[in-house]
């Protein structure tokens, strides 16, 4: 089949380095890839959604794999489907569960599923008043609108989480997307990344994964998109899955319905786990990343019909199936990521000479671009390393070696992935 990808990170790359490895017979298009996705398929570079689809017809694209949530609040999902073209992912109006922080609390709240006290407003007066009522000390804010994963700012006292609010009401900190604000209470737990592939009314639910955010070991520094994850994670025990399915995913997937947003695609639900009780941080309508490039290699049912039989609604004839194996993922990012973008690097790979690194660990690449034939690193995450293994251990060992071959000036990565479940195993 001909298949068309849109994005150009580590998570487009790895669904398409899933769907080959089952398949190399299927045709893979990449808007716009990145300058490792031509060794999968093809880059094509279309620039409106329009003209996309009409690519997508005369090109005899049988299936549209969206990843990054932009394209998805853009509305790709109703051009696409207008055109009769198969695409997975929400529509516009269910990927508003992503698109404002404002309107997923309200949904969270509406449909009694567990979440942070909050309020929602432009207004300073209003936000002042709730962190003066709210009984934790540590206070979040978020700006209500897109932020590439930044708009989240955790603050320390009632004081800064004022100053917080002002900066974003007035457009100091992200400007439009923070014009109206989230003010919630902090939780003090673990998290989670849960993901639930939809096809408005059947689910498939995934091995929970943790990512790491933080920039540094020992989850210091700012956050960023992710700094390496693993899958499973021993800390999501069968108990505190049972609850994440009945108390959230459930009414999740019957609230959409009811509020006129059916839900198709994976639904990404970022939780916080505190004394065993599963609470929303926030939903995602796509895949993490990098947790998808971690949850993929553990698949031993068809990667390429999960994807398929989600965008055609025939997901209740899928049966999921994983090895039983652990995967771990580790970022290997630039040098002053996530603060600016730097200058591109040339990435060396050493030839890999160790059967066991060969056969239990791969890259996935992402902010990579292709000059005369050489690999530069060009964005802020480059690529991943990961390694998989019987053990949480070993897949971990797997990932660092991988790791200990790839060069660039100022490579920067966190040394301490899967800390929590290696911390739990010994
Ligand atoms: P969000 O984009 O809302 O998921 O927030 C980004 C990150 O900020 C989350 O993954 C958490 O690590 C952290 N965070 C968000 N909301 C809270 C909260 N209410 N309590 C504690 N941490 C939070
Ligand atoms: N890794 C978290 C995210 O993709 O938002």
């Amino acid at each position: 089949m001909n298949i068309l990808i849109i994005g150009s990170g580590g998570r487009e790359y790895s669904i398409a380095k899933a769907i080959k490895k089952e398949d190399n017979s299927h045709n893979i298009y990449f808007n716009p890839g990145n300058g490792a996705t031509e060794t999968l398929g093809e880059n094509i570079a279309q620039t409106s959604y329009d003209d996309l689809a009409l690519w997508a017809k005369t090109n005899n694209i049988g299936l549209t794999i969206v990843g990054p949530e932009q394209p998805l609040s853009e509305g790709i999902v109703d051009i696409f489907e207008k055109q009769n073209l198969t695409i997975f992912g929400p529509s516009k109006k269910a990927a508003q569960l992503e698109g404002s922080k404002a309107f997923m609390k309200n949904f969270l709240k509406r449909h009694e599923i567990p979440t942070a006290k909050y309020i929602e407003t432009t207004n300073k007066t209003d936000a002042y008043e709730f962190i003066d009522i709210v009984s934790t000390n540590k206070i979040v804010v978020k700006a209500d609108g897109l932020c590439a994963g930044k708009g989240v700012i955790i603050t320390n006292s009632k004081k800064e989480a004022k100053q917080t609010v002002e900066d974003m009401l007035l457009g100091n900190s992200f400007g439009k997307a923070g014009n109206k604000v989230v003010v919630e209470e902090f939780l003090d737990g673990f998290e989670l990344s849960v993901f639930v592939i939809c096809d408005e009314k059947d689910y498939v639910i995934l091995p929970a994964c943790q990512d790491h955010k933080a920039v540094g070991d020992g989850d210091t520094g700012p956050n960023t998109g992710g700094m390496g994850a693993y899958c499973p994670t021993p800390l999501a025990t069968d108990e505190i899955y049972k609850k994440i399915e009945t108390n959230i995913i459930k009414p999740t997937i019957k609230g959409a319905v009811k509020d006129g947003l059916p839900f198709s695609g994976v639904l990404f639900i970022g939780v916080m786990v505190v004394d065993d009780e599963p609470i929303v941080l926030e939903y995602n309508v796509r895949f993490g990343d990098p947790e998808c490039e971690t949850i993929l290699p553990l698949f031993s049912s068809s990667v390429f019909e999960l994807f398929y039989k989600t965008a055609t609604k025939q997901l209740s004839d899928y049966k999921l199936k994983m090895k039983n194996h652990h995967c771990v993922s580790v970022v290997m990012a630039s040098k002053n990521y996530p603060y600016k973008k730097d200058k591109p690097v040339e990435i060396i790979i050493d030839d890999i000479h160790d059967d066991e690194i060969k056969q239990n660990s791969h890259i996935s690449y992402a902010g990579v671009t292709k000059i005369e034939d050489k690999l530069f690193a060009t964005g802020g995450r480059v690529l991943l390393c990961i390694g998989q293994g019987k053990t949480i251990n070993q897949a971990r060992d797997m990932a660092y070696r991988l790791c200990g071959q790839v060069h660039f000036s100022g490579k920067k990565l966190r040394t301490d992935i899967a800390y929590q479940a290696i911390k739990d195993s010994r």
